[in-house]
């Protein structure tokens, strides 16, 4: 891809959308300058972030699964529309949902995730409570590529975050909130100007 051209991003979300809604906006104003969201694609129709991003301008595919007769048929109907919008990437943003091998046959080593935990702990739903009830001291955030195992791929970034003792999932969700932003808008720049270059289970960042 020519250095000049956007990326051309979907966003796959499923609830309030807020780190799809952090990409729009970063977009818009300019801090993700290489990364021109064009779709947004949401599995549970009515969710919040699906009138968000429509109010931000961007268009929107709410999709059901259970209209579908299998996850390939619901995967197939959703590439359609990616390759309607010539989609390059997409980004995973509280998608609770495992991506199936139609989509990522489609899109190799260009489907991002972000999950609330330091991966490999703590997969899956509820990452925050996990680390609290767990006892870890520290935790974080894990941009990562997508393979077919849920949260797995090959990690991009990571940041961290002490747990309090007072912390409870409420609070300890809403301080590694903005932390998630960072990170995927900060992946998502490096994916843009072809910085990740993936080897084994391991993503080397070249310089900008
Ligand atoms: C975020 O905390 C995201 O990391 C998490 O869902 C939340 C969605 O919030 N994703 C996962 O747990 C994926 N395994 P948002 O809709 O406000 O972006």
């Amino acid at each position: 891809m020519p250095a000049e051209s956007p990326l051309r991003l979907a966003i796959f979300a499923s609830g309030r959308g807020s780190n799809a809604l952090s990409i729009i906006r970063a977009a818009k104003e300019g801090r993700l300058s290489r990364v021109e969201p064009v779709l947004v694609v949401c599995d549970k129709p009515g969710a919040p972030v699906a009138t968000r991003s429509r109010e931000e301008g961007v268009p929107v595919l709410e999709i059901r699964p259970r209209d579908f007769d299998s996850k390939d048929a619901y995967e197939g109907a959703i590439l359609e529309h990616l390759r309607e919008k010539s989609v390059d990437a997409v980004a995973l943003a509280g998608y609770m949902r495992l991506v199936g091998p139609v989509l990522i046959g489609s899109f190799p080593d260009r489907i991002l995730n972000i999950h609330p935990s330091l991966l490999p702990s703590f997969p899956g739903l509820a990452a925050q409570k996990q680390a609290i009830d767990y006892g870890v001291k520290m935790t974080g955030v894990t941009v990562h590529f997508v393979d077919l195992l849920m949260d797995h791929g090959p990690v991009i970034m990571q940041k961290c975050l002490p747990i309090l003792p007072e912390d409870t999932e409420e609070s300890l969700s809403r301080r590694l909130l903005p932390i998630e932003h960072e990170a995927y808008l900060e992946s998502l720049d490096a994916l843009s100007r072809g910085r990740l270059r993936i080897e084994g289970r391991r993503v080397l960042w070249s310089a900008d």
